[in-house]
């Protein structure tokens, strides 16, 4: 297995580990540092990931593919995550998707040819109050309509 965290990863990992009860606890963040570290998450990360905690790979596995937030192949730069459930489609997301599936010339799923930008649907991303959503990187952009959505896109190019 050549994938491994760095010496800084590494450190942060067992100090997460400590605040946990057991390890089917820590699965989940374990999992988000590996994003963080590697990108996405390889079935080589995964392994990685099940070798740190003593499980299988399959047991891993199958919690990664569970949730939205993983991501099992490479995304580009700016990860686009447009919320398509109940209150953000009420509010307009189906209409925002195609706008910026639009602008980037992809479809969800897809990455720009650059790699700059990946574009996902995704389930309620927990702020409902202020739909439409739609989460890059780490950072959430709510209310939003076209115009607020060419804004964002501007500025990340
Ligand atoms: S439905 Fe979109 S944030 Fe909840």
């Amino acid at each position: 297995m050549s994938l491994a965290f760095s010496e800084d990863t590494r450190a942060r990992h067992e100090r997460m580990l400590a605040r946990y009860p057991n390890r089917e606890a820590a699965i989940l963040p374990t999992l988000h540092l590996a994003q963080r570290e590697f990108g996405h998450l390889s079935a080589e990360a995964i392994a990685y990931v099940a070798s740190l905690l003593g499980f299988t790979p399959a047991r891993v596995e199958g919690v990664a593919t569970f949730y939205t937030m993983y991501n099992r192949k490479p995304v580009g730069k700016y990860h686009l995550q447009v919320c398509r459930n109940l209150s953000c489609s009420l509010m307009g997301a189906e209409h925002l998707i195609e706008h910026v599936a639009g602008r980037l010339g992809v479809r969800p799923g897809e990455t720009t040819a650059d790699g700059k930008f990946t574009l996902s649907t995704v389930e309620c991303l927990g702020s409902c109050g202020t739909a439409p959503v739609m989460q890059v990187n780490d950072d959430y952009y709510e209310d939003l309509s076209e115009d607020k959505v060419d804004a964002i896109l501007d500025g990340l190019r």
